[in-house]
């Protein structure tokens, strides 16, 4: 039997994904993932929260039949994406007179995506709520968690929040609740960064729209569910409006060693003056920790080689990333190499419009590094310094 009763009549039926170790063919899945879907059953109506994606469709399918499930009456779409909307077509081949209940806009996805047939679907507004009988859905539009159509459920007879990506992490485990917190709040920091991080202005009004809201149980469609919501909900807090801390992140990438032994040198600088360091080789960097790593740093430090007069590719890949996450950053500084002419810097300043960081001076050196270019370093780290002297130390997983 591949579900679980989190209350009687409410069941997990979606899928683990062990072994996917790429997402949306950019994020790495170290860990793997997972599709959560729901069946809520009302002493009337039944209800499937989200599907799964498209690959797995049959697992969920067996699910329902394990379940005994002759009649579904709704499948609610809190989400476009096909990891979650993928399977609504084979769910309704399986069971043709359920409705879609889904909002104006992921309706016109839905249609453009899958081609689920327009009269198929029961729209819902924001707020609007579904009876089943005994329980009653309450649909909550919360734009930009993940796309500006996706919305949540909260089933206020047993204090559940479906929370579709809200609250998400890409993490394989047969817990159905968190327990192990460190490992869930990396997992879930990961996915934040990756996920929610560039529409953080969204986040912030969303997560404010949730307060009125008794919560006992957050239910994502990816990752342990919370049986202690204050956990994700803290943390959450903590990554939406907290200041950035004290905290540089130097993601580099070198040839022949120049940009190297820069990199050494300004780490140790900026270590001896109390600043925390998060150091990533782009060359065989996981870039979902390097995500996940500015959610609250405070500096970015690129450093580059010169590659035909301009940034080594793999620092455009980076500052292209870090600009569209729209991370808090503060502070940013480009340090490197070259031989004969650079336009390294002047490229990657461009490739990072979106960030309302100060741009502090470059360090780019002829060749091997010289004392004065060491000497340059320690400047840079003594600028970084006195930027980061009124940040906050970092704090640790657990926030009490
Ligand atoms: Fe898990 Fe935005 O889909």
């Amino acid at each position: 039997m591949g579900s679980t009763a989190i209350r009687p009549g409410i069941f997990t039926v979606g899928v683990i994904d062990w072994d996917r170790r790429m997402f949306d063919s950019l994020i790495p899945l170290p860990d793997g993932t997972s599709y959560n879907s729901y069946l809520v059953k009302g002493s009337q109506k039944t209800a499937l929260i989200d599907t799964v994606d498209p690959a797995v469709e049959g697992v969920l399918l067996r699910h329902l039949q394990e379940l005994g499930i002759e009649k579904l009456d709704y499948i609610i779409a809190h989400h476009g994406e096909q990891d979650h909307s993928g399977s609504i077509p084979a769910v309704l081949q399986q069971f043709p007179d359920a409705k879609v209940v889904t909002n104006p806009k992921c309706k016109g996805m839905l249609i453009d995506l899958l081609r689920v047939p327009e009269t198929q679907f029961i729209e819902v507004q924001d707020g609007e709520t579904l009876s089943l009988g005994d329980r009653t859905l309450k649909f909550l539009y919360t734009p930009f968690v993940h796309w500006p159509e996706t919305m949540v459920t909260y089933l206020a007879e047993e204090k559940i929040l479906f929370s579709c990506d809200f609250f998400g992490s890409h993490l394989a485990t047969t817990d159905l609740y968190v327990t192990d917190e460190g490992r869930s709040h990396e997992s879930a920091k990961r996915y934040y960064a990756e996920i929610m991080m560039p529409f953080h202005t969204n986040i912030e009004k969303n997560l404010q729209k949730l307060q009125g809201y008794d919560i006992e149980i957050i239910a994502p469609s990816h990752g342990p569910m919370h049986n202690r919501p204050e956990f994700i909900l803290k943390l959450y807090h903590s990554w939406v409006f907290d200041e950035p801390r004290n905290i540089a992140v130097i993601a580099y990438t070198s040839m022949h060693g120049s940009t190297k032994m820069m990199v050494r040198h300004l780490n140790e600088a900026l270590r001896q003056k109390g600043i925390e360091v998060k150091q990533f080789d782009l060359a065989d960097s996981d870039i979902g920790k390097l995500a996940a790593s500015l959610v609250d740093a405070a500096t970015i430090v690129i450093g580059t080689p010169t590659v035909l007069a301009g940034p080594h590719p793999n620092t455009v890949l980076a500052a292209y990333l870090t600009n569209a996450l729209r991370p808090k950053l503060k502070n940013a500084a480009i340090i490197g190499s070259y031989l004969w002419g650079t336009r390294a810097v002047d490229i990657l300043k461009g490739l990072m419009p979106n960030l309302n960081v100060q741009i502090l001076d470059p360090v780019m050196v002829r060749g091997l590094p010289r004392d004065e270019d060491y000497a340059n370093l320690d400047k840079l780290a003594e600028a970084i310094a006195e930027k980061h002297k009124a940040l906050p130390m970092p704090s640790s997983w657990h926030i009490a």
